[in-house]
């Protein structure tokens, strides 16, 4: 007769073990992105789904901002980019235009202590003098309030546009040079970089796109030459922690090679 007594207890469970290990606890906090930029889309066609006007599902894309945020910080991940409206996105209709613009006003006001409590910084990538003065405003002291804030930087990319940055960043460039301070064969990389938006993070080694879609929509062209891509069929109001995880867990699976060849990145 079979007791408790005789039943074996297996000692060393290792495959029951990671079965029942979390995504999170599958993480390899060693090898983490030190920066993750997410396309975030997908809103107007969830809201679409529940029958719902689009307005809907970007006021619902907020909790996944939340989310998000969250798991990057707890993780120990250093920088996050989210893309939350493109140059290209003033083309939409006006009314889900100033919804956007009121949400973002709402929402960076209501979330600044949350912020503050788990010690993130706010910044803002993109051509902000073209947002309404009160999405500006509220920006501006969300930016002042968390500025000593150490654990994640939180980078919002509003009216962003890559190409737009480029562009920009040339114009000063060609200033230097016009004014006698640069010459054009001291040009290089990191003197380009250094006259982006993003000249104070590093580049993201991450880059994640909900809803399906396949393509980058003008976002970090330039940062992103050796980014490690990551799409998902998650409409972005669905994106949560656990879909923050798959993600990481993901990359943690690639190679980055750099042009060498897998025998010498083995070597290293
Ligand atoms: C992303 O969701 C949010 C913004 C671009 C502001 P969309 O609004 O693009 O949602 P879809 O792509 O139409 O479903
Ligand atoms: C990209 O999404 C911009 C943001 C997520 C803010 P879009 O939905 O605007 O991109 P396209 O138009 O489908 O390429
Ligand atoms: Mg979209």
């Amino acid at each position: 007769m079979l007791t408790n007594q005789n039943i074996v207890q297996p000692i060393n469970d290792t495959v029951g073990t990671s079965a029942r290990m979390s995504l999170k606890e599958k993480i390899d906090i060693t090898r983490l992105p030190q920066h993750v930029a997410v396309i975030m889309d997908g809103n107007g066609r969830w809201a679409e789904q529940q029958g719902q006007v689009r307005v809907f599902g970007h006021q619902s894309g907020v909790t996944s901002v939340r989310e998000t945020t969250e798991a990057a910080a707890e993780l120990g991940i250093k920088y996050l980019t989210l893309y939350a409206f493109s140059t290209e996105n003033w083309n939409r209709p006006k009314d889900e235009v100033d919804a956007l613009m009121e949400l973002l006003v709402y929402t960076i006001h209501a979330e600044t202590a949350t912020l503050n409590k788990n010690n993130i910084r706010l910044a803002v990538i993109g051509d902000t003098d073209s947002l309404p003065d009160a999405c500006r405003k509220v920006l501006d002291e969300a930016i002042l309030n968390t500025a000593n804030n150490k654990r994640m930087t939180l980078i919002l990319a509003l009216s962003y546009s890559s190409r737009w940055e480029i562009v920009e960043a040339t114009k000063k460039i060609a200033q230097q040079v016009v004014e006698g301070k640069l010459q054009p064969k001291n040009i290089n990389a990191e003197l380009f970089s250094a006259q982006l938006n993003t000249s104070l993070f590093p580049d993201p080694e991450l880059l994640i796109r909900t809803s399906g879609e396949q393509r980058i929509s003008n976002f970090l062209l330039w940062q992103i030459a050796y980014s490690e891509f990551y799409f998902t069929e998650t409409l972005w109001p669905d994106f949560d922690k656990e879909e923050f995880y798959k993600a990481i867990l993901d990359y943690q699976g690639r190679e980055r090679r750099f042009g060498k060849t897998s025998a010498q990145m083995l070597q290293q």
